[in-house]
Order: structure tokens, then C-alpha cells, then sequence
């Protein structure tokens, strides 16, 4: 489902939750977990509210959660605090006896629906008119099911933000080019950080159905051919911000997620997936100063969690990831109550012809991690 028809799905609670205090919500959710005991496994994203990150079993990055789901096999059902890739993903890796549910459909993600199959396999056409038998897929795990199983078919495997330069290391031993799927800025910061020229990318636009840019030479050249997409929340964080910041305090340090554009990544000072963003925080000194280019859950929360640093975002005026934000405690209470009723809702389900290749794809990401 793309984000625009998820829009367009009505809210499903009932008015016996809508009626609830938060309070009463929390009490509800922690009662069903107890009676669900290891039936029940919560995966939570580092984006996620704290009103529903308080109530997951394991949080992590985009990584650490696959490979949590993965190795969650005692679990009957896994409520997936994330956005809907997320829960495919975990869908993909988990046996049949397991059931993925997502407890809102609308949590989508703007950038996975920036590439879809039928764009994809014209792509690839064109690129082997092009290429020949030269280029390999490798798509980012902020994709759909059917991109990843297309990348599995064809040799290629998935990334995260954590492993972009190892899968990408692994890409061109395989093949002299790569299509990098759907992050455009991704593509280009992990392949800038290996060295490869910009002159050696070219911007493949999904909707004209052709390059964008680079002339005869240049398409000759090309190692990277980097598909239109990106993140519509990191794409806020401007040069300009890096620049005012480092005017009011020149000893900021500037943390940004590698969604973020090739100028304002080249101009930070670390950049990493959200789980390095963690850590960065965590080891840095008291009275250290830093400006963070990620989504607000994860900036309030480390503001939070680390009083005795100075965090602030790096756009003050940044807005959180909308569809993220859709899994709230109400939603996630409706989705607990309808497994402790026996209706369970919400199911994520990876068709098995798509499953199979699509699981090629993460286990040969999970061979080189
Ligand atoms: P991480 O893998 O760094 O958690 O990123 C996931 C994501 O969607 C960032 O926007
Ligand atoms: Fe998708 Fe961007 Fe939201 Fe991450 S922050 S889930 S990439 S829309």
C-alpha cells in the first residue's frame, strides 16, 4: 500500500480504546504482555514515540531488528513498532507458525514507495540494453518486499545504513556497477566514502524512465547509477543549518543520518545509521555540544536520556517522520487486544514466491555483517 492510500485508510479504533486515559491504555498493554508472556515479542524502531518504545521487548536500528526478528523464534506473534518495510522484513525472516503484525497499516515510508516493481524491472531493462551483464542491484532495506526478491533474483542483496560500505565493498567484487535502490543520498555518501568520484554516478529518474545528467563519457565511466529517491524527513537538514550552528557555537559537533544530502553529510563531522547515532552520544564527554540531523523521537529522547550533554536538532524547525508516528499506544493497545481476543489484525504477509528471493537478498547482507 502506498503512503497516499494509506492516507486515505480510515482510523480503525474503537471508541472503548479512544475513551481510554493514557495511563489506563498503559495498564491494559502491560496486562495483555503479561498474559501473552512469550507468545508475544515487540520489536521497537529508535524512531518510535516513547509513549510505545517504553513497551518494546528489543529497539534497535534497521539491522539489529531484522536480525532481532530473525532469531525471535519462541515468538507466536511479533507487533511490529515500525514502519511497514520493517515488518515485511521481519516477515520474510520468521517461519510460517509466526504471525507479523503492524499496528497501524499507515505507518508506510515515503522513500519505499519511491521505487516500486514495475519501475524497477523497466530499470533493469534499459540498464542491461545499456550495461550488459556488468551491474548488480543492491537495494536499501527502506524498500518493498517484491525490490528486494527482484534484487535477490538477480545476484544482488540489501543494505541498511549500518553495512552500506561492507554490502558495497561485497557489490564490486561482484560486478564493475552497482544500481543502488531507492536512497539516492545513501548511494552517494557510502560510494563518496570508498572513494569513488562523483563523475562515477549518474541519477537514474524512475518517473521519466531515464537518466538524469552525464553525457556519452560519463554513462561509460559510471560505477554508481543511483536511483531518484530520497528521505523526505532528512532531506530538511540543510547546509545552512550546519552553518548557522557553527556560527552561534564553534565547537558543535554535527551528527547527521547518511539519508541526509551528499553537502550537508560531507560537511558534518560524524554521520552514521541511528544506532551510531546512539552510541556517539553515549560515549561523548559531559558539556559536549551537538547538533543532530535525525528524526525528533530519537533527538527528544537522547535530550532526554543524556541531560548532562547539550543535544539540540540540527533544523529547529524539523517535523517527525509522519508515518512512524502513526504506531501510537492506542494503536498499539487495539493490535494487543485483537491477539488476546483471537482476532489477531493487521497481519503482515509476504507472499511465498516474493519471500523466498527477497530472503536471498538479507541473508547474503547478513553473510558480510
Ligand atoms: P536506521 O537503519 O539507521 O535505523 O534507519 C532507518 C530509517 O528509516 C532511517 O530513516
Ligand atoms: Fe522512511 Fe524517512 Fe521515515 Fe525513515 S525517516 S521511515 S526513510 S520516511
Amino acid at each position: 500500500m502506498s503512503l497516499l492510500e494509506t492516507f486515505k485508510q480510515p482510523n480503525q479504533l474503537p471508541d472503548h480504546i479512544m475513551s481510554l486515559s493514557e495511563e489506563a491504555m498503559a495498564k491494559r498493554v502491560r496486562a495483555i504482555k503479561q498474559q501473552l508472556g512469550a507468545r508475544l515479542f515487540i520489536p521497537g524502531h529508535h524512531y518510535q514515540k516513547d509513549e510505545v518504545i517504553q513497551f518494546a521487548d528489543a529497539t534497535g536500528d534497521s539491522l539489529q531488528l531484522a536480525q532481532i526478528s530473525a532469531a525471535a523464534k519462541e515468538a507466536e506473534y511479533i507487533v511490529f513498532c515500525g514502519v511497514h518495510f520493517m515488518a515485511e522484513t521481519a516477515d520474510t525472516l520468521t517461519s510460517a507458525n509466526q504471525t507479523v503484525i503492524l499496528p497501524d497499516m499507515r505507518a508506510g515510508c515515503s522513500m519505499a514507495d519511491m521505487a516500486n516493481i514495475r519501475q524497477l524491472e523497466q530499470a533493469w531493462e534499459r540498464l542491461q540494453a545499456v550495461y550488459g551483464d556488468t551491474i548488480i542491484p543492491i537495494t536499501y532495506v527502506n524498500s518493498t518486499a517484491a525490490i528486494k526478491a527482484f534484487c535477490g533474483r538477480h545476484g544482488g542483496a540489501t543494505v541498511t545504513s549500518s553495512n552500506a560500505e561492507k554490502m558495497l565493498r561485497w557489490a564490486f567484487a561482484q560486478k564493475e556497477r552497482v544500481l543502488f535502490l531507492p536512497d539516492q543520498h545513501l548511494g552517494r555518501n557510502t560510494a563518496a566514502d570508498m572513494g569513488i568520484p562523483l563523475e562515477q554516478m549518474v541519477v537514474w529518474n524512475p518517473i521519466a524512465g531515464r537518466f538524469e545528467g552525464g553525457g556519452a563519457e560519463q554513462l561509460e565511466a559510471c560505477k554508481m547509477i543511483l536511483w531518484k529517491g530520497h528521505c523526505s524527513v532528512h532531506e530538511k537538514f540543510t547546509v545552512d543549518n550546519i552553518r548557522d550552528w557553527r556560527e552561534k557555537d564553534p565547537n558543535i559537533q554535527i551528527l547527521v543520518h547518511p539519508e541526509c544530502s551528499h553537502e550537508v553529510v560531507s560537511m558534518s563531522d560524524i554521520s552514521g545509521s541511528t544506532q551510531k547515532i546512539i552510541k556517539t552520544i553515549d560515549e561523548a564527554p559531559d558539556g559536549s555540544h551537538w547538533a543532530i540531523g535525525t528524526e525528533m523521537n530519537l533527538v527528544n529522547r537522547l535530550k532526554q536520556d543524556y541531560p548532562t550533554k547539550q543535544i539540540d536538532s540540527l533544523n529547529p524547525h524539523m517535523c517527525p517522520c509522519l508515518t512512524m508516528n502513526r504506531i501510537d499506544l492506542p494503536h498499539l493497545l487495539w493490535s494487543l487486544e485483537q491477539i488476546a481476543s483471537g482476532t489477531p489484525a493487521n497481519i503482515i504477509t509476504v507472499p511465498d514466491e516474493i519471500k523466498k528471493d527477497a530472503k536471498l537478498a538479507i541473508e547474503r547482507m547478513f553473510e558480510h555483517v
